[in-house]
């Protein structure tokens, strides 16, 4: 199957049928989130998988009691950073200096111009930041999960708050920004399993200069 019948076939499930799906596609669906690219290379966010039923079910009132927080495999939680600090940058600098092992002056630079600007501005401008990246990698895990015929669901359809006290998000420095169910669409009974992908025609959406 091509990506792009891969991608018509993708769709965001309303309902899943409970179906555990494997760990190795499960694995390589959060690999995939792990390679996705963010600005500067921080990788700003961390993802939960919530596998726990009673977690999810207590997380499902707080989410529009959206009945596939419950009826997928597995949730994730992606939580951006509250906001930028130094550590959290020198962190990512000096893990890419290990990972290399050698150290690069334009790099060491730049590392300099981050910290003499992210950890000063505001944390909300920060976390917005951060959430735009994990945004990223939740576009990723999703051609990703329907790359292995998994089903999923991008959700903002919840309330971040309620969500970061039930992980403990807060004391982490982290907050809840987009959910995503994976598991298996409920094809019989999901009203949407069937019906035509609607897009704007790539004329409204692409300006091409030559
Ligand atoms: C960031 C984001 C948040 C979304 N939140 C929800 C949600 O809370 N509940 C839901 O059922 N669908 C949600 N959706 C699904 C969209 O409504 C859906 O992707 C869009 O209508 C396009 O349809 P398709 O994904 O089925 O092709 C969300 C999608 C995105 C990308």
């Amino acid at each position: 199957m091509e990506l792009i019948d891969k991608l018509n076939w993708r769709y965001a499930a309303k309902t899943m049928n409970g179906k555990v799906v494997a760990e190795d596609k499960i694995e390589r669906i959060l690999e995939a989130a792990r390679l996705a690219p963010t600005s500067s290379g921080l990788q700003p966010f961390e993802i939960f998988v919530i596998k726990n039923q009673d977690l999810k079910e207590k997380i499902r009132p707080v989410a529009w009691n959206q009945s596939v927080i419950t009826e997928c495999s597995h949730l994730l939680v992606f939580a951006a950073w509250d906001t930028y600090t130094e550590d959290r940058i020198n962190y990512m600098f000096d893990l890419t200096n290990e990972i290399r092992g050698f150290k690069n002056e334009g790099w060491e630079n730049y590392r300099q111009k981050l910290l003499s600007e992210y950890p000063q501005q505001d944390a909300e401008e920060n976390f917005n930041h951060a959430a735009k990246q994990a945004f990223i990698a939740l576009g990723i895990a999703m051609v990703a999960a329907a790359n292995e015929k998994v089903d999923s669901t991008p959700m903002e359809g919840f309330d971040p708050a309620a969500v970061d006290d039930i992980l403990g998000l807060r004391d982490k420095g982290l907050r809840s920004t987009v959910l995503l169910t994976l598991g298996y669409r409920k094809e019989d009974e999901d009203w949407l399993a069937n019906l035509v992908k609607v897009r704007k025609p790539m004329e409204d959406l692409i300006t091409v200069i030559e």
